[in-house]
């Protein structure tokens, strides 16, 4: 056993050698110091990155048997599902991986919001984290379209669509995206393209950095407090942190283990959640002559498709629409400027911010409710709610909670300042 030891040791120092693999591992792993009371919150960043690898392994599979051309992409996937030997199960997975990692990449950005991790010294960590954002949407757009069913081609019709509202530019920007005056076989080209290679290596890039950035600064904790300020003075390493390995890799571990109890319930005994995470209508071959009755984005998208259906056309163009979408994202971006609190985590922050972000995060749900809900062939407002003196309820709410959802940024360095903060604590509270 010890001459296994020492062979063992032997080749750990020969590479030590020639790569830094021992620094490496005590940097990032049994010499980072975490604050010792992160939360249930802190589980989703680990929960992402496995998302992340599982999307790239199960989409590695499929590209195995998958085709992209329009008059076979249908029928490869049908052929995944039943010929392909386990081919059902690497499908689901993927399909099934898609909104999990949306549900653990909102409850991650949730998680930012409450304890003011977005706040110096943590902008660019933030910005990476928005950018990450953002190339995700764009990566789960493009998959969207490749099964090429019935909500895969609509659906990317009317958003590519909308790069047409764009003025001066607008239409051939569109014929550009596509590639074509329709969307057609040379999109579904260029989508697999950007599905399977570019979008990965940016985001697996973009998480890279992410990393990177986090470990410079050190992670923030429900305290909001640096702990970095209260260093033992005999080891010099901070009274509040214990290593993350391998407290946290044990802890994650257990945040591993539950997620993917969910994630295989819903695999198994519900893949298609009720049309939320599978859309019935994509059970159908792309046919662009017939469009659906109902043209709904998949439910991560729905707060920002509810935008752009509460503006109204103006001088005959959807563009103020498309252009108060997109700032629902780009905004994300300036919010470490905007924070002007004295404190960052919201258990010192006063009652207006914590009403604040209340409204916010039931705004946002709202709105998600109202871009799902069925729309009539026109993708007017849903008609769900009721019409009153000729005025569609769903519309005037989506319109109230667009203006919420941008007045918890736009009016953040004012009630930021005025609020009444409580003082925060010397060391961790636990
Ligand atoms: C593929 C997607 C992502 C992965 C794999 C990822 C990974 C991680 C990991 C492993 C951590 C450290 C553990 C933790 O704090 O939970 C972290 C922290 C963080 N992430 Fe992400 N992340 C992703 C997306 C995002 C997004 C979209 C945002 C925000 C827009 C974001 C913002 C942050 C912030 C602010 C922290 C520091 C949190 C703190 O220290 O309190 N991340 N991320």
């Amino acid at each position: 056993m010890s001459r296994i030891v020492a062979a063992g040791q032997g080749l750990v120092d020969w590479v030590d050698e020639r790569f830094p693999l021992v620094s490496t591992w005590k940097y990032h792993m049994s010499e980072y110091y975490a604050p010792k009371n992160f939360n249930f919150w802190y589980y989703f960043g680990s929960l992402a990155m496995i998302v992340l690898v599982l999307q790239i392994v199960t989409g590695i599979f499929l590209t195995m048997n998958y085709k992209p051309d329009a008059l076979t992409a249908f029928g490869s996937v049908e052929y995944i599902m039943r010929d392909v030997s386990g081919g059902w199960f690497i499908r689901y997975m993927h399909s099934t991986g898609a909104s999990m990692f949306f549900v653990v990449v909102y409850l991650h950005m949730m998680r930012a919001l409450l304890y003011g991790s977005y706040r110096k010294p943590r902008e660019l960590l933030w910005i990476f984290g928005c950018m990450i954002y953002l190339a995700l949407m764009a990566e789960a757009f493009m998959g969207y379209l490749l099964p090429w069913g019935q909500m895969s081609y609509w659906g990317a019709q009317v958003i590519v669509n909308l790069f047409s509202s764009v003025p001066f530019i607008g239409p051939e920007l569109s014929v550009w995206i596509r590639g074509d005056f329709l969307v057609s076989d040379a999109t579904l080209n260029r989508f697999f393209a950007l599905h399977v290679i570019a979008l990965p290596l940016v985001l697996v890039g973009l998480v890279f950095l992410h990393l990177v950035a986090l470990h410079e600064v050190g992670s923030n904790n429900p305290d909001g407090i640096e702990i970095k300020k209260n260093k033992d003075p005999v080891t010099g390493k901070p009274v509040d942190g214990i290593p993350f390995f391998p407290y946290y890799i044990v802890k994650d571990l257990i945040g591993i283990v539950v997620f993917f109890i969910v994630f295989f319930a819903i695999l198994f005994f519900g893949p298609e959640m009720g049309g939320y995470f599978l859309e019935y209508n994509n059970f159908l071959p792309a046919d662009p002559l017939q469009t659906p009755a109902h043209i709904a984005p998949v439910w991560y998208f729905t707060p920002f498709y509810a935008m752009l259906r509460a503006v109204p056309a103006m001088f005959g163009s959807q563009f103020a629409g498309v252009a108060v979408m997109g700032a629902g994202v780009i905004i994300l971006f300036f919010l470490p400027w905007l924070d002007k609190s004295p404190v960052k985590s919201i258990r010192y922050k006063g009652p207006i911010f914590r009403a604040a972000l209340a409204i916010f995060v039931v705004s946002f749900l709202v709105l998600g409710y109202l871009g799902v809900a069925t729309t009539d062939v026109w993708g007017r407002m849903p008609e769900v709610l009721p019409i009153i003196g000729g005025v569609e309820v769903a519309t005037i709410a989506s319109r109230l909670l667009t203006l919420a959802y941008f007045a918890f940024f736009l009016a953040m360095p004012w009630y930021s300042r005025i609020d009444k903060c409580k003082p925060e604590p010397e060391r961790l509270t636990g």
